[in-house]
């Protein structure tokens, strides 16, 4: 039985979609949640339903992982709630996708600011509170194209791969303070980054996947929470793929 009780989950970009499903489950497990998302209003509408349907502590709080000073202020407000993060969950991502010949600098920037910058920085202003308590899980969003590479998704494939990278120097810098950080890869998931794909890639996935159908945010949210829990108390530096055997 997973028990998240006394513990504060931070999920970036938990107003649709993985981050939402994990926030949920999170949220089920006990554990006090901050929902987050670059429009305040909506994260609060979001915490508040959570707050409905799980009786637990959630508020939402805006944050763009792109802008420091987003995030800046973001933590101090948690903080003053929450005194701070446990476990911290970096989810937010986004996809600008065209073949590499005609990607713009634009393109590239975009997709490595969110994706990639948005979790160092991200990572960097919650770990010194969890260095002091010596205790902190961190989870963070990579993706199977990361590992298998992707047509149309130069910039995004780098950030995902890029992730993992990161994910096991930080596992190294960090395991003596007996703080966890891992990754979960994801197949295809049914959420709106997909549901924006033309009706025949989705078809042509679907072949692909020797389960027979296209993962649901909650698949990915129970590994998340897994992750997050004790029962993972000795796993670091690792990836965990979610994709009903794609790859
Ligand atoms: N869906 C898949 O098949 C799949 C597969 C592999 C990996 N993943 C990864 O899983 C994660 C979640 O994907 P998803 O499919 O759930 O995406 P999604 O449905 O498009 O949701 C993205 C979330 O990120 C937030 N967001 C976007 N830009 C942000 C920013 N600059 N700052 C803060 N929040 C931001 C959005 O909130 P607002 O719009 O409210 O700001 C939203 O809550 C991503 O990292 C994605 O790369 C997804």
């Amino acid at each position: 039985m997973i028990n998240l009780s006394g513990k504060t989950a931070l999920v970036t970009g938990s107003t649709r979609g993985i981050g939402r499903a994990t926030a949920k489950r999170l949220a089920e497990a006990g554990a006090r949640v901050v929902v987050t998302g670059r429009v305040e209003e909506r994260a609060r509408e979001v915490a508040s339903r959570l707050r409905e349907e799980t009786g637990s502590e959630a508020v939402g709080v805006g944050l763009d992982v792109g802008d420091p000073e987003s995030i800046e202020r973001a933590y101090s407000k948690v903080k003053e709630i929450f005194g701070g993060v446990d476990i911290l969950v970096n989810n937010a991502g986004i996809n600008r996708d065209v073949l590499f010949v005609r990607m713009k600098p634009e393109d590239w920037e975009e997709v490595i600011r969110v994706n990639l910058t948005g979790t160092f920085l991200m990572t960097q202003k919650v770990v010194r509170d969890m260095m002091k308590k010596r205790w902190g899980r961190i989870i963070n969003l990579s993706s199977v194209v990361g590992f298998t590479g992707n047509v149309g998704q130069a910039n995004y494939t780098a950030t995902k791969a890029g992730i993992v990278g990161f994910t096991k120097t930080l596992a190294k810098e960090l395991a003596g303070r007996n703080i966890t950080v891992n990754a979960v890869a994801p197949g295809f998931i049914e959420t709106d980054m997909t549901e924006a794909l033309p009706e025949e890639v989705k078809e042509a996935y679907l072949k692909q996947i020797p389960m027979g159908r296209f993962g649901r945010p909650e698949d990915v949210a129970n590994v998340v929470v897994f992750l997050a829990s004790d029962l993972a108390d000795y796993i670091t530096g690792e990836v965990i793929h979610v994709n009903g055997g794609l790859f």
